[in-house]
């Protein structure tokens, strides 16, 4: 097995509509379903990586309330470490996902309760819990100075970094100088660069001027089309793996990420990294939800294996 892999980011319930449309201001209109499960980027990473074999750490702030009892044995089942600590003045986050029923694409909102007040001295108090680890992964579900201070940590200590950019967030200076990777969709892609990622070589350009702010990789996911993965030294586009019928495409990003993150952990090259964690996103889009939809380590396995290695 790989090194620790250590995970600053959050936890939120997911509930998820599924409908055929959203409502109009002022309407209200009947749901075809109704989920609830757990969510929250930071926490369908750490699921995604424990369940791909990895060793995790997640980092974190719950409330003392229903959904932190749910992060809690979601992560005793996948076998995630939690390093949290526990507030009784604010409360456990939660996600509104519609699914298109049509389609299984989804729009979100995120109230991260809680886990919005993680600061730089938060993380100091897990200096040791990122400074042990071998690779160190965050997203910007939190505060963006708790995530800086945290790639700081790690880049010292000489953890593997990785940042996923999601939600969208314009970056301090500096910040991507701390990263080994950046891990953006087209979307996000696009709000960090200016360039808007349709074609392959607008993901190349764009992982270009990743590389220009300070990166040392970039892996820009691109849905169906799998992933392009760019350093200073060469630039490879990886095919998505067709698992099956989509079913819902939330969290296929923090599966890419997780699966991503332990491939590395174990010290695989890069680009197998980035196929690995484009087969572990592959099979989490055939299943409903976000970390309940996560797969197991002998079906990435599988899926790589029957794609002829
Ligand atoms: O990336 C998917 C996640 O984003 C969902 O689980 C939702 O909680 C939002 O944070
Ligand atoms: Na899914």
């Amino acid at each position: 097995t790989g090194k620790p892999v250590a995970i600053l980011g959050v936890f939120v319930a997911d509930t998820a509509y599924r409908a055929e449309r959203q409502p109009r201001m002022g309407e209200t209109i009947l749901g075809r379903a109704f989920a609830l499960g757990p969510g929250g980027k930071g926490s369908n990473q750490a699921v995604a990586a424990a369940r791909a074999g990895g060793n995790v750490r997640m980092l974190t702030k719950l409330g003392r309330d229903t959904f932190a009892e749910m992060a809690l044995q979601t992560w005793a089942e996948a076998g995630v470490k939690p390093e949290v600590t526990r507030h009784a003045e604010g409360y456990t986050g939660a996600a509104y996902i519609f699914v298109e029923e049509a389609t299984g694409e989804n729009a979100i909102i995120v109230c991260p309760g809680i886990a919005r007040t993680i600061s730089p001295q938060d993380v100091e108090r897990w200096r040791e819990a990122i400074a042990t680890s071998g690779v160190f992964m965050t997203q910007l579900e939190q505060p963006l100075d708790a995530a800086q201070r945290a790639l700081a940590i790690a880049r010292e200590a000489g953890a593997v970094t990785i940042l996923n950019p999601a939600p969208a967030a314009p970056l301090p200076a500096g910040m991507l100088a701390l990263c080994d990777y950046v891990t953006p969709n087209e979307s996000e892609a696009e709000a960090l660069t200016g360039v808007s990622v349709a074609s392959l070589s607008d993901a190349e350009r764009a992982a270009d001027a990743l590389l220009a702010q300070g990166a040392r990789a970039a892996v820009i996911t691109l849905g169906e089309r799998g992933a392009l993965y760019r350093d200073g030294a060469r630039t490879v586009h990886v095919p998505a793996f067709d698992a099956g019928p989509v079913v819902e495409t939330t969290g296929a990003g923090d599966a890419f990420n997780g699966g991503f993150a332990v491939a590395l952990s174990e010290g695989a090259d890069p680009v197998e990294a980035v196929r690995f964690g484009c087969a572990t996103a592959a099979i989490s889009v055939t299943r409903p939800g976000t970390a309940p939809s996560m797969p197991r380590r002998e079906e990435i396995e599988a899926l790589l294996s029957g794609a002829g290695g």
